[in-house]
């Protein structure tokens, strides 16, 4: 299924039956997250991507407390320190590795992992094989 992508500029995208590039490594600041809106099929998509390194984790972008976006400002998903993924509406924080609430009103709550990945090309992909299977 091809998805119809979206993240805020007019970048040329590569579609693909079994992945997608949302974008190049570089376009994800370490440490950072960046957030993608896109169709997929009929259905609208909101996921966002948090780099460390060359480690990828992608989630759903719906808080498990009230199914809002977790950022007020675009990209912006990680708690001050760095340390957590940051819910802005309430302030859940959830560990990047897994999306698991530590702290917040959705305590032991999970974010939607979604899969993620790094092509040989330097560019972070979404497989999308997993969401058409759903
Ligand atoms: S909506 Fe995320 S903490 Fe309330």
């Amino acid at each position: 299924m091809e998805a119809d992508l979206r993240h805020g500029r007019d970048e040329g995208v590569t579609k693909g039956a079994a992945s997608q590039v949302l974008c190049r490594l570089e376009e994800i600041e370490d440490g950072a997250g960046k957030g993608f809106y896109f169709t997929q099929g009929a259905v609208e998509r909101a996921i966002f991507v948090v780099r460390e390194g060359d480690q990828l984790y992608g989630y759903e972008n719906l808080c498990p407390h009230l199914g809002m976006p977790l950022e007020f400002v675009p990209d912006q998903f990680i708690s001050a320190d760095g340390s957590y993924i940051l819910c802005s509406t309430h302030g859940a924080l959830f560990r990047i590795e897994d999306g698991h609430c530590v702290s917040g009103p959705c305590l032991g709550a999970n974010l939607v992992p979604v899969a993620v990945g790094l092509d040989g090309k330097g560019q972070v992909t979404l497989e999308t094989k997993e969401r058409a299977a759903q």
